[in-house]
């Protein structure tokens, strides 16, 4: 099992990054002191197939166990569920208790159990057991936990740091091909802005990653979980311009989802890959970026079973979206564009008709 630390004077925290140890889970948390009463939030599809393990080993450590299941799909980090839980939780809830929450799942879980965790008593402790690749990579790590208002995702949120991120990558065997390649899309983001080494790992064995390598697996995770972790702790409240990189590819990446939103035709992850690509691509036509590094970004994300080219989507609902997101950033667009493998800058004020020519390379 290896520790990797996320840094935040008394809200530091482990990340354990580990292969098929889920039984020590229990073990893990006892050491911690955060409770006794562990509320499990997760999905039915996660609770049939790791459900019992995780119950059992945190019961063998002494804590008393209750699952509460909801829904399996973006629509459980809404207002609804959001208050359902509140009132479960405070209905678990007795003088002799004391309750912490084990987010069992996917991003979607973790963000609202963090977030439920967050505001129940103006806060009880919460640990993030992720089981997608996407969520042991990048939303599980970092304290940032939200629900999805009717105008749009994650608006209601808060900054909320995990007492303990438990990977066991032995938990992604069971995950489809969409999902883990969705992950894939945050782990070369990982390569792009920070690791050279990372992004040549992915070059060589892609294929491997892809059909669940332990190794590998663990390898990645582990080198893109620190590099979060560091991000993390220069700038936990996302207010000192560091973080800011990690939305590579996310500028596009969302204006994408958000043109698709009816279609459910793109993942997170293929989104970002698209947007990876918009971004060097205009990073390439500002002269930031040599032609040969656009074309290892671009071969990777396809190797990994990306999509580099949109199909079905009509680029004016694209580019309407990615101007309507601008009001959440002062009325400027704000891109991270890369500058080699392993570094980025961020820009403001990038002209419309690059953006513009921008996604329509993408078709
Ligand atoms: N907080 C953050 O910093 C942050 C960062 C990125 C994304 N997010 C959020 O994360 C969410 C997306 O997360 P996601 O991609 O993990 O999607 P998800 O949570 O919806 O999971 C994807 C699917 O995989 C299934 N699944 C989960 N684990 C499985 C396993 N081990 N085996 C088989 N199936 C499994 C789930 O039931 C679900 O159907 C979005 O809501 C996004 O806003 C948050
Ligand atoms: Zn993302």
């Amino acid at each position: 099992m290896r520790k990797i630390k996320v840094r935040l004077g008394k809200r530091s925290y482990d990340i354990a990054v580990c292969s098929n140890e889920i039984t020590r889970l229990g073990s893990v948390v006892k050491k911690l002191k955060i409770g006794t009463d562990a509320i499990v939030i997760t999905n039915s599809t996660i609770k049939r197939l790791f459900g019992s393990k995780v119950k059992k080993s945190l019961e063998s450590a002494g804590f008393s166990v209750n699952i509460k299941i909801v829904p399996d799909s973006e629509t459980a980090k809404s207002e609804t569920r959001c208050i359902e839980l509140l009132n479960y939780l405070s209905k678990s809830d007795g003088s002799r208790k004391k309750l912490f929450i084990v987010a069992l799942g996917g991003g979607v879980v973790g963000d609202l159990a963090g977030f439920v965790a967050s505001i129940y008593r103006r806060g009880i402790p919460y640990i993030q057991v992720p089981t997608t690749l996407l969520a042991q990579v990048d939303s599980a790590i970092g304290g940032k936990v939200a629900i999805d208002l009717k105008v749009g995702k994650n608006l209601a949120g808060s900054f909320y740091q995990p007492r303990l991120v438990f990977s066991d990558t032995g938990l992604l065997r069971t995950l489809g091909k969409k999902d883990l390649a969705s992950g894939m899309a945050e782990v070369i983001k990982y390569g792009i802005i920070k690791s050279p080494p990372l992004f040549k790992f992915l070059e060589k064995n892609y294929k491997k990653v892809l059909r669940g390598d332990k190794r590998s697996l663990q390898y990645i995770v582990g080198v893109a979980s620190a590099i979060k972790a560091n991000i993390v702790a220069k700038d936990e409240y996302d207010g000192k311009n560091v973080r800011v990189i990690l939305n590579l590819g996310h500028t596009i990446g969302h204006a994408i989802e958000a043109a698709a939103q009816y279609k459910k035709s793109y993942s997170h992850g293929q989104a970002v890959a698209l947007g990876m690509i918009a971004a060097s691509r205009i990073s390439m036509q500002l002269g930031l970026l040599d032609k040969s590094a656009y074309s290892r970004i671009k071969k990777l994300i396809k190797n990994a079973g990306l999509p580099s080219v949109i199909k079905g989507l009509d680029t004016g609902n694209i580019f309407s979206a990615q101007e309507h997101d601008k009001k959440f950033i002062h009325g400027k667009n704000r891109f991270v564009l890369p500058v080699k493998i392993g570094k980025v800058v961020v820009k403001e004020g990038i002209p419309r008709s690059l953006i513009k020519d921008s996604i329509a390379s993408l078709l």
